[in-house]
């Protein structure tokens, strides 16, 4: 540029700048101009600046015009003539009025009397004292004070004026003298910041002299990283079940068998839920063929004729729907993986949980999606009875800030006994279903080859509909789907589980 220019010219014939306000003056450039170069020179370490403190107070933009006509509050005043007027009949630009009033009436010059503005101190200086006289672009600190002074009534009044005011209407002014710095040259071109493929493919960047990187610029805000609402409360849920001891179940396989979803967990093949009408199958690949074929073997025996006490269901257990692929329904066939594997290496007792995505082909509406999140609890160990499962609920939910809890008789193919869990609401004033739980039946435990000692609780519930009464929603498809306002990620709160 050409003020960038002519500091590196003069700086090749002297010494130093020793005022960059005179230098700019002398040379006839706006003085900000001036400023802006030497900030990015010194930046690039092609001058060495120091600011030059003073006293020095010059106009804003805001300042310049009242310097010339008067500041609002002194046009306010002397719009209101010594006998007093109607607001209504004060003729003044609508903007300078506000201001000027507020101003006005701030320093208590004017005030209102029997609904007549009024002046409240007398005036006897020629008016014209009353105009702002900013004018004078060097006038020191000193100067300014008394400027102002001489356009008051009295020192105290003046005094404040200054406060009040000075920021809005001049600031201080800024400097510096310059010199050399180490990288000065008289031709100075900005040289490139990046490295570009033409610099390499030409062999210019041998001889380019690159732009530093400004390594204490303020970097830009880094928008990213927010958590779904569902993810935030599911870390909570984690949290809790490592509190109290548990280990978590591998997840990772929303494809499951027929098998492992019902028939290891006793739900005889006619069950309304394998119906496709309530359960997503796989088209491709539609089956699974490896299944573990002595547990097999022992699966199809208690769903035919029972055994361990039980009668069974008398029918002919078919292989190939067992073989059948599905989305899972629940994490209860993540469940009877693990427990079919801790069969095989027994240690007890064992507490597992999951938390993660099930599929149940249903009609959406405001409480129901097609996939949706379990959270799985499950405990195996010597003789656990129903007063361990609800000893383990009451502690459970209690964490969730869920201390009233009730239970009511339920049913499930593969536990007996089996209970709903409702939990009292404050806020709704009402008894609300949270979970499902229930003792594994032996006929889904034995084949498995779990020691006869060994009974498992267990228990399950939704992540959303704690994360809806938690953050509030009625709706799950604004929580979850294709119609969530992706805002929601950005803006959601922290809200935590147990605190109200
Ligand atoms: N699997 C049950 C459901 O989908 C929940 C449950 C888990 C019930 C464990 C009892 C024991 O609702």
């Amino acid at each position: 540029s050409a003020e960038g220019q002519a500091v590196l010219d003069f700086l090749y014939e002297n010494d130093e700048i020793s005022n960059t306000g005179d230098f700019a003056s002398a040379a006839g450039i706006d003085h900000e101009l001036v400023v802006n170069v030497i900030k990015s020179f010194s930046a690039r370490r092609i001058v060495d600046a120091q600011d030059i403190k003073t006293e020095k107070y010059v106009l804003t933009d805001e300042g310049k015009p009242y310097a010339v006509d008067g500041s609002p509050e002194c046009r306010f005043f002397l719009a209101v003539p010594p006998e007093g007027i109607s607001p209504d009949a004060l003729q003044m630009d609508p903007a300078l009025y506000k201001i000027g009033r507020t101003q006005a009436f701030r320093n208590k010059w004017v005030g209102v009397e029997n609904s007549l503005l009024r002046r409240k101190v007398n005036c006897n200086l020629n008016p014209m004292v009353h105009y702002l006289i900013l004018n004078d672009q060097s006038m020191n600190g000193l100067s300014t004070i008394f400027c102002l002074c001489v356009l008051k009534f009295g020192l105290y009044d003046l005094y404040l004026i200054k406060i009040l005011r000075l920021s809005t209407f001049c600031r201080t002014w800024k400097g510096f003298s310059v010199r050399k710095g180490p990288e000065y040259t008289r031709d100075h071109k900005k040289g490139p910041t990046d490295i570009t493929r033409d610099h390499i493919l030409s062999g210019e960047w041998k001889n380019l002299k690159f732009n530093q990187f400004n390594c204490n610029a303020q970097g830009k805000y880094v928008e990213g990283g927010h958590l779904h609402p569902l993810l935030k409360v599911r870390e909570q849920f984690r949290k809790i079940f490592l509190e109290m001891g548990f280990e978590e179940m591998p997840t990772n396989n929303y494809v499951e068998s027929s098998f492992w979803n019902f028939d290891a967990l006793f739900q005889p093949q006619q069950h309304p839920a394998r119906d496709s009408h309530d359960t997503f199958f796989l088209k491709v690949p539609s089956t699974t063929k490896q299944l573990p074929e002595d547990y097999v073997e022992r699966v199809k025996n208690v769903h035919e004729s029972g055994g361990y006490g039980s009668k069974g269901y008398n029918y002919e257990w078919k292989r190939d729907e067992a073989e059948k692929n599905l989305l899972r329904t629940h994490t209860t066939a993540v469940s009877s993986r693990m427990l079919y594997l801790l069969a095989q290496k027994p240690s007890f007792p064992k507490r597992y949980f999951s938390i993660d995505r099930v599929f149940r082909n249903e009609a959406v509406d405001r409480t129901h999606l097609a996939e949706f999140h379990q959270i799985e609890g499950v405990i195996c160990d010597h003789g656990l009875s129903l007063a361990d499962l609800i000893k383990v609920l009451k502690d459970f939910f209690a964490r969730l800030g869920m201390s009233k809890l009730r239970f009511k008789p339920a049913y499930n193919p593969y536990t007996s006994p089996s209970m709903e869990i409702f939990s009292y609401h404050e806020g709704f004033k009402k008894w609300v279903e949270v979970g499902n739980s229930g003792m594994f039946r032996p006929e889904m435990l034995r084949p498995m080859g779990l020691p006869e000692d060994i009974t498992v609780i267990a228990w399950g519930l939704s992540l959303e509909r704690p994360t809806m009464i938690l953050y509030g929603y009625d709706n799950i498809r604004d929580l979850f789907g294709h119609k969530v306002n992706l805002k929601l990620i950005k803006e959601n709160q922290i809200c935590r589980l147990g605190i109200k």
